[in-house]
């Protein structure tokens, strides 16, 4: 076999980022073993890590390392000890993925039935969720014009019809391949970005996607109906915050926010991977942050970073294998370190039994 060489960019940033991150990156080392990759680690600060370094939550370095590698694995940035820096480190976040155009943020969620005890919700009702939230990342509120005086402050939201097209036709593709149903969650009851949400997201519906079953809802009830029958959910499509606060939310279905991984994905940069949750300021230092965000982030990475399904698997499988086995970090009510969850799972990639019964596999592509 010949040994493909991937140039991986590394941004631990800041809390639980560089643990969640150390963690990953064993387990992708572990993929390159076992089927002969070479992974090349370029790590570089960002984040509140940017500002201690550079000055910059985005140093020029950080982004020219992004652009020349073949996908980007992210840990997450802030803290408290950059609250009153001038710029703040989450920043660069906005920054990175505004400057490689990174605009579908996917962020799946699965539940494991090994854990569907271990939510606050019922067994029955999270039991086979299986969605995954196609969330604009480089518009909306996010973006727009702030401004600031003693008394008042203002953030623009702004969406362009091309802006909310494509982010729509991305969720319908994927719904697509999966079970052919788009919910759209916008305000169009008070926003006028969201009347311009809806009846584009409608639009490209009827042009193309009439397969498809398509919903609208309303955000606030959106919340709602997505703890209290999950399992009727496929595609979620919404925009840049709205997205932001319902994956989190989603999370909780799966057991924890430290499960969920994301891919920020755009036309021809390479793919951004990072777990969902932050940098944790609290758990910081103490090896107690649940790496399987940052992990399944490495499947997401090799799937649509790389385009190396199997491998994908088989970091799923190791998950999947490592939960079934009991195997839990605190946040789940177990008492395993965020290194030692890192190794089982490095390890069953490397041994290559079979598939787990209940794969993880997180797919819409
Ligand atoms: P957070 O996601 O850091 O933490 C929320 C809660 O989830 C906390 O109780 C935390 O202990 C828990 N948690 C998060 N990740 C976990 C993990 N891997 N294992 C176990 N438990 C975990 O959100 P926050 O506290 O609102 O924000 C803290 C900082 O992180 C802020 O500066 C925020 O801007 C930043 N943040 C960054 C990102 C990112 O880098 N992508 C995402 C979200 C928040
Ligand atoms: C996320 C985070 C970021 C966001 C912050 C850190 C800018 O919460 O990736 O979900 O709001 O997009
Ligand atoms: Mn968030």
């Amino acid at each position: 076999m010949t040994m493909n060489t991937f140039k991986i960019a590394l941004l631990p940033g800041d809390g639980i980022g560089p643990e969640v991150v150390a963690a990953a990156r064993e387990v992708l080392e572990s993929v390159g073993d076992r089927y002969d990759h070479r992974f090349v680690f370029d790590v570089h600060p960002i984040g509140g890590a940017g500002i201690d370094a550079a000055g910059e939550p985005l140093p020029a370095r950080t982004l020219q390392a992004c652009i020349e590698s073949d996908a980007i694995l992210l840990g997450a940035v802030g803290g408290p000890k950059w609250d009153k820096a001038p710029k703040r480190p989450e920043m660069g976040l906005l920054e990175l993925r505004k400057a490689l155009g990174l605009f579908a943020n996917v962020r799946p969620v699965m539940v494991h039935p090994a854990l569907a005890d271990k939510t606050p919700l019922k067994e029955e009702t999270v039991a086979g969720v299986d969605l995954v939230v196609f969330r604009e990342l480089t518009g909306g509120v996010y973006y727009g014009e702030k401004k600031r005086d003693a008394a008042s402050a203002s953030d623009l939201c702004v969406y362009t019809a091309t802006e909310i097209e494509r982010i729509a036709r991305a969720a319908f593709d994927a719904a697509r391949r999966r079970r052919h149903k788009v919910t759209s969650v916008d305000k169009a009851n008070v926003m006028e970005t969201s009347r311009l949400w809806r009846e584009t997201v409608t639009r490209v519906h009827n042009e193309t996607y009439r397969d498809i079953e398509l919903e609208h809802q309303l955000v606030d009830s959106m919340t709602m109906h997505l703890i209290r029958h999950p399992r009727e959910y496929d595609v979620i499509l919404t925009e840049n915050m709205f997205g932001d606060i319902l994956s989190d939310e989603a999370s909780v279905l799966a057991g924890s926010l430290g499960l969920s991984p994301s891919a920020s994905l755009g036309a021809a940069a390479p793919g951004l991977f990072e777990p969902v949750h932050g940098s944790a300021p609290a758990l910081t230092g103490q090896d107690v942050a649940n790496p399987i965000g940052a992990i399944l982030s490495v499947a997401l990475l090799l799937r649509y970073g790389l385009r190396l399904h199997d491998e994908a698997a088989s970091v799923e499988n190791a998950v999947s294998r490592t939960l079934d086995d009991g195997h839990l970090t605190r946040d789940l009510g177990g008492d395993l370190g965020c290194r030692a969850m890192g190794d089982i799972i490095a390890a069953h990639v490397g041994a290559a039994r079979g598939f787990a019964a209940h794969r993880l596999q997180m797919q819409w592509g």
